[in-house]
């Protein structure tokens, strides 16, 4: 079955634009996801087909109207136990966590905004689960989708060969990554770390899960911090 992404958005140009190549474009040519837009712009009002209008209450920024939101999220026709996606820097923070469960169900509404946001109302009114991707601001939902988008269409089945499938452990356990090595063996005056080359599978096992703990607590405290409370928790179990 076609997991179908639909993006309601005013640069309907932008999809799916990069990842119409490389592994998810191949999975896009295969049939394995699709991606249709809908042009927020059709469903303006009046002449110049406007979108958006000034906030009640003052300040800076235009907001895009309710009415042509929905109008879009209408004209889409999406079953509904699609799950409608609004991406901004105000939304849950994106985890693999959600992914998943985006990427295990029927496929994803995205609503892209610009200017200062959508009214709150057809949030509301129509179950919008609000996303962002990071604690920065882009100048539109647009590349936030792409990248939810991206990190789905991974995880679709027949997507991945087993070349790609690695990477997903590791941080669904809750680490980061370990260090990876290739050929040469020496390199500018740096050598490979000896174990690598041992051929002890156990003892490459627990340094790579040293490494990814170390980098882990160096680099991410909130991951580390949430590592050693389930890691607790299990023995509290296990006991
Ligand atoms: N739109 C603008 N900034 C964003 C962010 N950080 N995440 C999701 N959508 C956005």
């Amino acid at each position: 079955m076609t997991w179908r992404a639909t993006v309601l958005t005013l640069f309907p140009e932008m999809f799916p634009g990069p990842l119409g190549l490389s592994l998810a474009g191949r999975a896009l040519e295969a049939g394995l996801w699709s991606c249709r837009t809908e042009d927020l712009r059709q469903h303006g009002l009046g002449r110049h087909r406007a979108v958006d209008d000034t906030p009640f209450g003052g300040g800076a920024g235009m907001v895009i109207r309710p009415d042509v939101a929905d109008a879009a999220i209408k004209a889409a026709d999406v079953p509904a136990d699609v799950p409608v996606v609004y991406l901004t820097p105000r939304g849950r923070p994106l985890t693999q966590q959600t992914v998943r469960r985006y990427a295990q169900g029927p496929g994803v509404m995205l609503l892209c905004g610009r200017f200062e946001g959508v009214d709150e109302r057809v949030l509301q009114a129509r179950g919008v689960e609000e996303v962002s991707i990071g604690d920065y601001v882009l100048s539109g939902g647009e590349t936030a989708a792409l990248v939810l988008l991206d990190a789905c269409v991974r995880l679709l089945p027949g997507v991945m060969g087993s070349e790609e499938s690695g990477v997903e452990e590791s941080f669904s356990e809750g680490l980061l990554e370990y260090p990876h090595y290739t050929r040469p063996a020496m390199w500018e005056g740096r050598a490979v770390p000896e174990i690598l080359l041992s051929g002890n599978h156990a003892a490459i096992a627990a340094w790579r899960r040293g490494q990814a703990e170390e980098t882990t607590r160096e680099r991410r405290p909130d991951l580390w911090s949430a590592w050693l409370a389930r890691k607790e928790t299990n023995r509290a179990v296990a006991v």
